[in-house]
């Protein structure tokens, strides 16, 4: 029985001979010729007149924060039901994440809660691409226009994601993107932010590489940090660039088949999908429903290890956590889709190289699982 991970990269093009280039070429730190030209493929991906690498999608966010100013004591709205990331770069900078409630119709930032959640303190706005799909931006963007607050996308799961038809990553100040080996498009590690404002990238850049003026060597106008990326990662995303329309179709096959065979099972929900969503097939979801299924989805998920079939369950809502209960105690944060959701999400192994016969597998056990 061969086990069937949640996520595994596709490095079949010429991922390998850009490395061997790169390598060759002895240009392995961040400065080169793919790093240049990533960032300028990607963010033609996005619609954005710049990206900028670095190194991890978690560093990106604290540098998209740092680029808006984001200061200790100000408060930032984040939906709770995300990976830890998005509220560990507010609390880098000394702010607080102030925790919304989830849309059950998109799983991301519900826009009717946002204004309950704004005080004095609060500055900006990250919305959360959740599971590949874009949040509500028109709204998100009318709420936070009307306040006076930024807004920076999380777009870390959700590459070519598109709302009303434009790409995720240019539909705020600034985006944010992930490149982890689990990612629709990988360097193994690796990040990028996506922006249109020449003053928010020249800081952005700023901040990157340790500060250091860019027309005085050994000049620090500001505290920098070194956030950059390698010239061998960026070989890797050229060569991911290169296949991304046939990446992403592959794992919308696989999405599709997924939700063929796992339709009309008592009990098994899929992610919703608002009409002016496309979203990035990243990680298939279900949820279980464990009256009508007879299991619940923690149960579901030691079954399909106990045959070889990896899963992940949604993410545990972040005023949960230790880091983060008390504050959201305190400041009596109610928010039940958000907990419906982490109890009861999963995702299902997604990777191209998976076979059609592997995602039957997966669907078959999910099935004959149920009581
Ligand atoms: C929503 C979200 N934000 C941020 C990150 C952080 O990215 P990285 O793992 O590259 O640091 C991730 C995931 O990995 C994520 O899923």
């Amino acid at each position: 029985m061969t086990r069937i991970p949640v996520a595994a990269p596709d490095l079949s093009g010429n991922e390998e001979r850009y490395v061997v280039e790169a390598i060759r070429s002895s240009w392995i730190s961040s400065t080169g010729p793919f790093v240049g030209r990533f960032e300028r493929e990607f963010a033609g991906l996005c619609g954005t007149r710049a990206s900028i690498a670095v190194a991890n999608g978690t560093l990106a966010l604290h540098l998209a924060l740092m680029t808006v100013d984001l200061r200790p004591g100000d408060e930032v709205l984040v939906p709770s039901l995300t990976y830890i990331a998005t509220a560990n770069a507010v609390r880098y900078c000394g702010a607080e994440p102030v925790f919304v409630d989830v849309d059950p119709h998109t799983w991301c930032m519900d826009p009717a809660k946002l204004e309950a959640a704004i005080t004095r303190r609060t500055k900006g706005v990250i919305p959360v691409h959740l599971y590949g799909h874009p949040a509500d931006m028109d709204a998100i963007n009318h709420v936070a226009a009307t306040h006076g607050l930024w807004v920076v996308e999380d777009a870390a799961e959700a590459h070519l994601a598109r709302y009303k038809g434009r790409p995720v990553g240019g539909l705020g100040r600034i985006g944010v993107f992930s490149f982890y080996g689990n990612k629709v498009m990988t360097s193994g590690e690796g990040g990028a932010v996506t922006l249109d404002d020449r003053a928010l990238e020249h800081r952005a850049r700023l901040l990157r590489g340790q500060g250091v003026d860019p027309e005085r060597r050994y000049f620090f106008p500001i505290t920098g940090y070194n956030y950059r990326l390698t010239n061998v990662a960026c070989a890797i995303l050229c060569a991911q660039v290169e296949r991304i329309g046939a990446i992403v179709e592959r794992r919308r096959a696989i999405y599709a088949r997924y939700r063929a065979a796992l339709e009309g099972i008592p009990g098994i929900g899929f992610q919703p999908q608002a009409a002016w969503a496309e979203i990035s097939p990243w990680l298939f979801c279900i949820t279980v429903d464990a009256k009508a299924f007879g299991r619940t989805r923690d149960e579901l998920m030691v079954l399909l290890a106990e045959q070889g079939i990896e899963t992940r369950p949604f993410f545990r809502p972040l005023h949960r956590l230790p880091p983060f209960w008390e504050e959201s105690r305190r400041r009596g944060e109610v928010l039940p889709v958000t907990d419906h959701l982490g109890e009861s999400g999963l995702n299902l192994p997604t990777y191209t190289l998976m076979a059609d016969a592997d995602v039957e597998r997966v669907a078959r056990a999910i099935r004959e699982a149920r009581r």
